[in-house]
């Protein structure tokens, strides 16, 4: 008979057999959320950020760590639609970038599986959910994208508030999306919604004074830089960074202000989808999404959002936080308050006629 190990060996043993069994226990859980699917080592992403910087993500992930990763750009509100419609049977494993307040909106619906990764630990609470319903992977703010050409023309000064945004001489001049769709313009509400003390309808009537300088309500949030860059508006109502991103593609008429009375700002998330066919590989891309080294790679592909990790390296073309005047954004009231603002929005705002 082979001899007893020693006690404290032993205890290690049962310490290890005990964690491999509670390993293989979340597991078992985890493919129960997971629909009993095999994870087939690949992850399929509802990706909100820009097209360039979804792919960089999805095949930097891939050479880390040997998963196939596949992405869809969607804008937030369409992504939220995505997760009910696949409810049964989704066909994506993670939700990763756009503002958080669509992810809260979508944990209310019960489409995102909580998780907290160990790597969750870098991130400031500030930036984070504590149930681990989403984690911040960048922080963007909110800003006017000028074509100082046009303004010019119209002998209108780039706008310094949201009062100025009102001014007649900007008719139809503004572009904007539409905050059911763009969990930008969705910012762009909420932060009236904080800067008039939490009144809805104080701000859906800034929106309504707002609405007849507003050329048209586009779907993506990231449509009204390039609407200033082609000279079709004025000022485009953006995060600031892609209004950066779009200077550098050579439209050198575009300036970038931010609002007195204070900006709101996003904290982009990344979560696991509820059901996942993949859940294994989802949470592999969550662990990376939150590396310092994931969140460097968009100053590469021109997107200035500020990582939330703070040993990522911060790009000099990033908008520094210390400067701008920010409004105090409640992401998880935006996000319970969505679905019926956003509704609201569309039948009191964007149906008006204008005059
Ligand atoms: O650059 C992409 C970006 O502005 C992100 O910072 C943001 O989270 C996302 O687009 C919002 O997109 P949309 O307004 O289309 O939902």
């Amino acid at each position: 008979m082979a001899p007893l190990p020693h006690p404290r060996f032993r205890a290690m043993s049962i310490l290890l057999t005990v964690a491999a069994l509670a390993a293989a226990a979340g597991c078992a859980r985890s493919d129960a959320g997971g629909r009993g699917a095999k994870d087939a080592g690949k992850v399929v992403v509802a990706c909100g950020a820009t097209e360039e910087w979804c792919a960089a993500m999805t095949d930097r992930f891939t050479e880390a760590t040997g998963v196939e990763a596949e992405f869809v750009r969607l804008s937030s509100g369409e992504t939220v639609a995505r997760l009910q419609a696949g409810k049964a049977n989704p066909e994506f494993d993670v939700w990763h970038g756009g503002p958080a307040d669509g992810f809260v909106a979508a944990g209310e619906q019960g489409l995102l599986d909580p998780y907290v990764s160990a790597n969750a630990a870098a991130i400031s609470d500030r930036y984070k959910d504590p149930s681990g319903t989403w984690t911040g992977v960048y922080v963007g703010v909110l800003g006017f994208c000028n074509n100082s050409r046009i303004l010019a023309e119209k002998k209108v000064s780039a706008p310094r508030s949201w009062q100025d945004l009102l001014s007649p001489g900007l008719g139809k001049n503004v572009g904007l999306a539409h905050p059911s769709t763009s969990g930008t313009a969705y910012t762009m509400l909420w932060s009236q919604v904080a800067l008039h003390g939490g009144d809805a309808g104080a701000a859906l009537e800034y929106m309504r004074r707002l609405h007849p300088n507003v050329l048209q309500y586009s779907k993506s949030g990231i449509a009204p830089a390039q609407q200033a860059a082609r000279g079709e508006v004025g000022v485009g109502v953006i995060f600031s960074h892609d209004c950066v991103a779009t200077q550098e593609q050579g439209f050198k008429d575009l300036t970038v202000t931010f609002p007195a009375e204070g900006t709101g700002y996003e904290v982009g998330g990344v979560a696991l989808v509820r059901g996942a066919h993949n859940s294994t590989s989802a949470r592999r891309y969550v662990d990376w999404a939150l590396t310092p080294a994931a969140q460097e790679i968009g100053p590469s592909v021109k997107s200035y959002q500020v990582p939330t990790n703070p040993r990522a390296k911060v790009s000099e073309k990033s908008v520094d936080l210390r400067t701008v005047k920010l409004v105090d954004y409640d992401v998880a009231a935006a996000g319970r308050a969505k679905k019926d603002l956003t509704k609201r929005f569309d039948a009191e705002v964007a149906q008006a006629p204008k005059s």
